[in-house]
């Protein structure tokens, strides 16, 4: 079978690459893909947004199944789109993807269904956000409605910088997605992502993953895209695994067939291991980057197995398997991110890689046959091993054969684990 990955990150590399391991596929498409995926398989040139022209391309080339990366063309409404076509596609629709889209229809939908999340209030004027945040004072954390790429959180540890975020998101600094903001209760924890393959009524879990999502080590300075994961986190026991499934995915799965929004596709909570418990910070109606990096070394079924159950509502007949032990993924950044930094350095890689492990491009391009940076997260280095330190280990052997100008990365990726 033919098959399209849409996307250009690490996150799509993995799949491209993961795909390309089941026998049952013959060709793979990457719109618009970068260098990694251009080694595995056909890049075509259009982004991710143009949704006319890419179910264009799923005719053209008679593409029998269409994988979603990003967030943007799911809300968008790719998933109907291609449904409409008669197009065979993995994502949730415009209206299960909402899910992520808006995050106070995600906190309501939490709260009339029991769900458990941090306190809430949603407003659609600033005075009385403000209002409300002099009321239950700081912390707490305000976020715009709408999706803002990864950009639209501000934890607030002081008043003036919640009453200033709340100005900052409504007078248009996210555009559209700040006509309303939510505000929330701050809540202490580890974090940790758990994905899970949905098929509008089952749940499939995936193995659990904690991402490392500020700049340096020691989780400081400002939040990034994520700098890596590792997997499993030992903090979050399969007990505790078993209890989330129960307390918050599969009642999200449920809550959202009833409410006329059935989800298929790729369900990701974003949790937090508080005192009272675990509770959803957030839904990402998608595959996670860089979680998809460990979470795809590990897996040992065909993708295309799980993705087809997925479609066939016959996930409760798949059972997972997951390589034994951890897996690490290390980001590599370009010197300056998240701030500015360059493109376009030429970026030397080792010319043959271990069974353990391999390297994911995610901002790379080729210029004239030369990989090249181009973006702020440039490469993501993925080990697995018998455990978290052997995992650790071979992905820094791995890290250090890979090069370019002002190349940055953290040296603690995994270490909570330890
Ligand atoms: P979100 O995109 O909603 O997951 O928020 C991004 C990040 O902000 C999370 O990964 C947390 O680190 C932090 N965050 C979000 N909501 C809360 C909360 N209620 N309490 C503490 N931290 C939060
Ligand atoms: N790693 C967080 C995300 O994919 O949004």
């Amino acid at each position: 079978m033919k098959v399209l990955v849409i996307g250009s990150g690490g996150r799509e590399h993995a799949l491209v690459w993961k795909l390309a391991q089941s026998p049952k596929v013959s060709k793979i498409y990457c719109a618009p893909g970068n260098a990694g995926t251009a080694a595995l398989g056909t890049n075509v040139a259009i982004a991710v947004e143009d949704i006319d022209k890419l179910l264009a391309l799923a005719r053209e080339a008679e593409i029998d199944l269409t994988v979603v990366g990003p967030e943007v063309p799911l809300t968008m409404g790719i998933v109907d789109a291609f449904q409409a076509a008669g197009c065979k596609v993995f994502g949730p629709t415009a209206q299960a993807a909402e899910l992520e889209g808006s995050k106070a229809f995600a906190k309501d939908l939490m709260r009339k269904y029991h769900i458990p999340t941090a306190a809430y209030a949603v407003f659609s004027e600033a005075v009385e956000a403000q209002a409300y945040i002099r009321k239950i004072g700081a912390p707490c954390v305000v976020k715009a409605d709408g999706l803002a790429a990864g950009k639209g959180v501000i934890v607030a540890m002081d008043l003036n910088t919640a009453l200033t975020a709340v100005t900052e998101i409504m007078e248009g600094q996210f555009g559209a997605a700040g006509r309303r903001v939510v505000v929330e209760e701050f809540l202490v924890g580890q974090e940790v992502s758990l994905l899970a393959f949905v098929d509008g009524k089952h749940a499939l879990a995936m193995v659990p993953v904690q991402d490392h999502k500020r700049i340096y080590d020691g989780d400081l300075g400002p939040n990034t895209g994520g700098m890596g994961t590792y997997s499993p986190p030992p903090v979050f026991t399969p007990e505790l695994a078993a209890e989330v499934m129960r307390t918050i995915v599969e009642p999200t799965v449920k809550a959202m067939a009833e409410e006329g929004r059935e989800f298929t596709g790729v369900l990701f909570t974003g949790l937090i291991l508080t005192q009272d418990g675990p509770k959803a910070l957030e839904y990402n109606a998608r595959f996670g980057d860089p979680e998809t990096q460990v979470v795809m070394l590990r897996l040992e079924n065909d993708l295309v197995d799980v993705i087809e159950a997925a479609l066939e509502q016959r996930l409760d007949e798949i059972e997972l398997t997951w390589s034994p032990g951890s897996a690490v993924c290390v980001v590599l950044a370009a010197g300056g991110y998240p701030g500015k930094y360059h493109k376009g350095d030429s970026i030397t890689l080792p010319t043959t890689l271990p069974e353990w492990g391999t390297i994911l491009h995610a901002g790379t391009s080729l210029h004239q046959g030369q990989v090249v940076t181009n973006g702020g997260r440039v490469l993501g280095v993925v080990a697995k091993g018998q455990d978290l330190p052997e995992a650790r280990a071979r992905v820094y052997e791995l890290v250090e054969q890979v090069q370019f100008k002002d190349m940055f990365y953290r040296t603690d990726i995994g270490a909570k684990g330890l």
